[in-house]
């Protein structure tokens, strides 16, 4: 949620924030804002909508003068996208200017009691007071004034300010909100994310809370709380420019599609040596396994539903009960979680909020936490035992797509080192998983072939007011999944119901024409799947099924998507292939925006 960037060095700042930003959008898309500090003032530009706007109003930023300067995307918490509620946010004087990412939780308390020594406000934002809090803290000194600050404000931040006293540096310090520094010769940088600065450097310092960055054209210093100098490790970052360009595709979701057999591999073959699972990063012993008395899986959104698949599977190939639950329950229903269990916490970003609150309260309770994570050094990562990376790269599109694929392989992985370990399967099962699992890029791969006939269906039905999806086990798992694809990038309403339960009250929504999508691609339960079938088709539904080449849904859907058949535990992988493709082309249909679906954000750091 919101995006941060900084520069300082020769080049003028505002083009380079603009570009910077442009990376960042998908942590939000209502409002953008940039400051430049020239002849010793601040200049500030913003602009309500997205930052196109912004870019005309300044010609690209060419009207911006200054070689130092921060910028921010937002997606609005406090107050409602508009230009005055843009950051940077000035103090009264001008002197101080503020981009901030996070929530102030206590911004009304600190609001009033600024307004009581005389601070006049603007914006409806809680961003504002950290700007006229330096201004009040302000005797001459930055460091002291941003101590003085951070131990004020309560909640989450990543914040980058600029003082017109110091026109070659400027001051950004984190607390539970993404920050990186970007090291570059002559320059340097700072962004919520790497992506904002690839283009200029890929040595990085990841930024621990309460850390404070003092950043000058040639130099970066890391100071902690009490003004002492930390020594950072610089880490280097190996994606390529490209993997967050478009590179010639229409949507970055479309083009992250395309990348599943390829993110596919890079999560299994770094932890695959001569026929067997090593996962190196996880510290997790066979005696800690057999320990165990129950698994948690908590997460949000498509992280969620992998959760989903993961509590089928790990219970049937590990038979350790396993309960799957929102982040955001999870938090607040006082949770029966003990030391002997373990608690999976999942997630793209490693920043969702609800997520890395739900991790503090396993923690509380004295459980192990494994989370699965994308983003190398996210609060998420550095909170758990064990991290086990996703290595999908970098995800740009809102709607989740090679992430969530990669997560689930993690989950297949996990399920198959843990089930041997706990000797629940036979070494020979082992080894056929371990067959199939090296099977799953190629497999995906050909299940990515059947674009034209999705993009044909989707047509077809692009302009249905409703649409259900139902399955049952791991079929239903995906439904969840196909259907949340579905209506977040194509605003159609849509449910997924395990297919059983249909009946019991949310058929009768089913009327003529009614478009049903039923997986129904596992072998045992095929039979029960058909005959829900036969209860929405009666009903008026129009079908299409979806299965895989084992198996005929002539005469029971009027339309069937087939699948190549695999192992039935990595099935999840292929079904879900034509559901992503399915709610793209449906949305492509209806001409809305893909990669920025409106109301959301890719990164949700707020509760
Ligand atoms: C947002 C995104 C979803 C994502 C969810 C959890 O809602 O739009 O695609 O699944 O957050 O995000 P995480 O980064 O924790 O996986």
């Amino acid at each position: 949620m919101c995006g941060i960037v900084g520069y300082i060095g020769s080049e003028q700042a505002a083009p380079i924030l603009l570009e910077g930003l442009e990376k960042l959008e998908y942590r939000g898309y209502d409002s953008a804002g940039i400051a430049v500090i020239n002849n010793g003032e601040i200049n500030a530009r913003k602009a309500k909508g997205r930052l196109s706007v912004l870019k005309e109003k300044t010609n690209s930023g060419k009207d911006v003068p200054g070689v130092t300067g921060i910028g921010h995307t937002r997606w609005a918490t406090h107050g409602e996208p508009s230009d005055v509620n843009s950051h940077p946010h000035l103090s009264n004087s001008g002197r101080f200017a503020v981009v901030h990412n996070g929530i102030i939780e206590n911004y009304m308390a600190l609001k009033n009691r600024l307004i009581s020594k005389g601070f006049e406000f603007t914006s409806e934002t809680d961003t504002e007071v950290i700007a006229h809090l330096f201004e009040y803290y302000y005797k001459g000194d930055i460091m002291d004034a941003m101590i003085k600050v951070i131990d004020r404000v309560e909640g989450s931040y990543a914040l980058g300010v600029l003082c017109s006293d110091y026109p070659d540096s400027f001051i950004a310090v984190r607390k539970a909100s993404p920050l990186i520094v970007g090291l570059g010769s002559g320059e340097n940088f700072i962004a919520s994310d790497v992506t904002a600065i690839l283009k200029h450097t890929r040595d990085i310092y990841y930024i621990e809370d309460n850390e404070i960055v003092v950043l000058t054209k040639d130099d970066v210093k890391v100071y902690n709380i009490d003004k002492e100098e930390v020594e950072k490790e610089v880490s280097t970052v190996d994606w390529d420019v490209s993997a967050a360009e478009k590179g010639g595709y229409e949507h970055f979701m479309i083009k992250e599609i395309e990348e599943q057999p390829k993110a596919i591999r890079a999560t299994i073959s770094p932890r695959l040596k001569d026929g067997r699972i090593v996962l190196d990063d996880v510290s997790l012993t066979k005696d800690d396994i057999k320990g165990l008395r129950k698994i948690f899986i908590v997460a949000c959104g498509s992280a969620y539903h992998v959760g989903v698949v993961g509590k089928y599977i790990i219970e049937k190939m590990c038979r350790i009960p396993v309960e799957t639950v929102i982040a955001s329950e999870f938090r607040y229903c006082d949770p029966i979680v003990t030391k002997d269990d373990l608690v999976i916490v999942i997630s793209q970003s490693g920043e969702t909020a609800d997520s890395l609150e739900a991790l503090k309260v396993a923690k509380d309770h004295g459980a192990r936490v494994l989370s699965i994570v994308n983003v190398v050094g996210s609060a998420i990562a550095n909170a758990s035992d064990d991290v086990i990376y996703t290595w999908a790269g970098p995800e740009i599109a809102v709607a989740t797509t090679k992430a969530y694929s990669t997560q689930l392989t993690v989950m297949y992985m996990l399920s198959i080192y843990m089930a041997d370990k706990l000797s629940t399967i036979t070494s020979g099962q082992y080894k056929q998983y371990i067959d199939d699992l090296e099977k799953l890029p190629e497999l995906v791969a050909e299940t990515l072939k059947n674009k034209d006939q999705i993009a044909y269906l989707a047509s077809k039905f692009y302009n249905c007011h409703s649409i259900f999806f139902i399955g049952r086990n791991l079929d239903y798992a995906v439904s969840l999944e196909g259907s949340l694809k579905l209506k977040e990038i194509s605003y159609i309403h849509s449910e997924a119901y395990a297919a059983g339960e249909l009946k019991h009250g949310t058929i009768s929504l089913i009327e003529d024409g009614t478009l049903v999508i039923a997986l129904a691609t596992g072998k045992e339960l095929f039979d029960k799947t058909v005959s829900n079938i036969k209860e929405v088709t009666t009903r008026g539904a129009v079908v299409l099924g979806l299965t895989t080449e084992e198996h005929s849904m002539t005469g029971i859907a009027d339309y069937t998507i087939t699948i190549p058949a695999a192992n039935p535990m990595f099935l999840p992988s292929l079904s879900v292939i034509p559901l992503q493709l399915f709610g793209y082309y449906v949305a492509a249909q209806k001409g809305c925006d893909i990669d920025k679906p409106r109301n959301l954000a890719k990164s949700v750091t707020v509760e």
